[in-house]
């Protein structure tokens, strides 16, 4: 059986630190209640101008690569997780493909969000085990600062994110017994609006609601952005918080204890578990709920914030850098975000 194993890691957080004390010159909050409700201390931006989530992805994939000991050119398929994309349209797997000079391949964008990169990972572990590929560069990469309200209004979503990227190299294993033993993933589209951008989007709900009493009279070619939309700040993504860490906390321990089970092991049996870096209280509910020690579960949310799409493989990279991952340990990946949809993937390292 073929299974899939990473065959290089890497990241890129830039250089920008911003704490939680350098927030309050555009809004009114304060270290202790973000650290007390989340657990970050600073978060990174990227350069306004001179990266973008594209950019990002290209250093995090330029370090994957060399450490996999291939080039870019040896690249067969890209899969690219991000919910702030450099353009609406084409995704930023095509800007990679360029930017890195790779051949004509395939070039996939994942639009999931905070279990993004553990998608990705599962789309492209299929493609290893049927024989399709033999070096697929799985990218998450988020740019949050461009696009997040830092007034007192927004206060709730924009402390809690920052930016960065990480990648890997997805590669046949030559041992069976080691690489991603399964990946589980779920969604449930009943509370999609609750964590959420609206706009620019098609549903012209804002049409509706504000403009038109008769619905089909709005202009078309018009709908897609208004000047209330920017005055009303409803171009901001927009959480409901509590009901976000409700359903969090429930659909985390299900997907990690599903890929375990699975393949007939234990919360016991995880060397550690790398949770998606939503929010330190949720991950500390998690490893409660699971059982685990301190030690079987990575967190760096303290120092990045939470980078969505980035976040798992940021995690993975780290840990595996400090030395905490060996060969044949067991590691799971799980995430839960916006759709809602969660996953996770097992690995022996
Ligand atoms: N600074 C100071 N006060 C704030 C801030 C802030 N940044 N944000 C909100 N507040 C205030 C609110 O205005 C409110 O004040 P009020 O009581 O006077 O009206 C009070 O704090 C409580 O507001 P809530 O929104 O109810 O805050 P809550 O206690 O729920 O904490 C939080 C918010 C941290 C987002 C929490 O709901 C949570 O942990 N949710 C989980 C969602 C999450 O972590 N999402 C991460 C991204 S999604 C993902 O990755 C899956």
């Amino acid at each position: 059986m073929i299974r899939s194993r990473i065959a290089g890691i890497g990241k890129y957080l830039p250089e920008q630190v911003v704490t939680n004390n350098d927030l309050l010159q555009y809004m009114d909050t304060s270290d202790e209640w973000i650290q007390e409700r989340t657990g970050i201390k600073e978060r990174r931006f990227a350069h306004r101008t001179k990266e973008t989530t594209t950019t990002m992805g290209v250093e995090a994939a330029r370090m994957a690569i060399e450490r996999a000991g291939i080039t870019a050119q040896d690249i067969d398929f890209i899969i690219f997780a991000t919910l702030s994309p450099d353009y609406y349209f084409p995704g930023c797997g095509v800007l990679l493909q360029r930017a890195m000079q790779m051949k004509e391949i395939g070039a996939l964008d994942i639009r999931n969000q905070c279990s993004g990169f553990v998608y990705a990972l599962s789309v492209a572990d299929q493609f290893i085990r049927t024989g399709t590929y033999k070096n697929i560069l799985v990218v998450g990469s988020e740019k949050h600062s461009f696009g997040l309200d830092f007034s007192t209004r927004g206060r709730n979503v924009s402390v809690i994110f920052g930016d960065g990227a990480g990648a890997v190299v997805l590669q046949p294993s030559t041992n069976e017994n080691t690489g991603i033993l399964s990946t589980h993933l779920h969604s449930d589209g009943e509370s999609a609006e609750i964590l959420a951008m609206y706009n620019p989007g098609t549903h012209a709900n804002h049409w509706k609601e504000e403009r038109y009493a008769d619905f089909d009279e709005a202009p078309i070619g018009q709908m897609f952005m208004s000047q209330q939309m920017i005055d009303k700040a409803q171009l901001f993504p927009y959480m409901d918080g509590p009901a976000v860490f409700k359903k969090a906390v429930v659909k985390f321990p299900e997907v990690i204890m599903e890929a375990l089970s699975n393949n007939g092991l234990s919360p016991a049996d995880l060397h550690l578990l790398i949770p998606h870096q939503a929010n330190l209280r949720i991950a500390q509910f998690v490893q409660q709920k699971l059982g685990l020690r301190d030690d079987q579960v990575y967190n760096n949310i303290q120092h990045y914030g939470n980078t969505t799409a980035a976040s798992v493989p940021i995690a993975l990279c780290e840990a595996w850098e400090k030395g905490l991952i060996k060969e044949q340990q067991l590691v799971c990946l799980a995430a839960f975000g916006s759709g809602f949809t969660w996953a996770s993937a097992l690995l022996r390292w």
